[in-house]
């Protein structure tokens, strides 16, 4: 298993955290997290990333990359995956993580393009 034998190299981009899986001088997995805030429950993760390159899978390097993440100091941690992602939202249920959008209904909401310019516009008028 590779991911016992190789370094996971941290590093700090702005206000995002990367952990860089390394062999050799090549990243073939990088996991990519900032802090968010629960008013509930406190220091938060969002897992903005979690890459493996294909021909790499499967020999623990993502399941590596996501238990140093856990290792931070924090109450939750969170991501978004696609619906169509099979093979990653398997990967996060055997590692215990639960659905939130089955067991707690929550809906992904987003502001881009004209809806977030007719948004800031609106400031001005308040
Ligand atoms: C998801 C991803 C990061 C997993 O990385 P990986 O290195 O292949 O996974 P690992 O080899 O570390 O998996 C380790 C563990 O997860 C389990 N696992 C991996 N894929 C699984 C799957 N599809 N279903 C069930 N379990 C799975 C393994 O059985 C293993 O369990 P164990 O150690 O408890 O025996 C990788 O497939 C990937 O980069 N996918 C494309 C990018 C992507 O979609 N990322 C997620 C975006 S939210």
């Amino acid at each position: 298993c590779w991911a016992k034998k190789e370094p996971i190299i941290p590093y700090i981009v702005g206000v995002f955290f990367l952990l860089c899986f390394f062999i050799g001088f090549t990243v073939v997995g990088y996991a990519l997290y900032f802090y968010t805030y629960s008013t509930w429950k406190g220091r938060s993760i969002f897992l903005e990333d979690l890459y493996v390159m294909p021909e790499f899978r499967g020999n623990g390097i993502g399941k590596g990359l996501l238990c140093k993440v856990a290792e931070v100091n924090c109450v939750r941690l969170q991501l978004s995956v696609l619906d169509w992602n099979t093979p990653s939202r398997d990967f996060y249920a055997a590692k215990g993580a639960q659905d939130l959008t089955v067991s707690e209904g929550w809906h992904a909401i987003r502001f881009d393009g004209p809806s977030l310019d007719n948004l800031a516009k609106e400031a001005a008028k308040i």
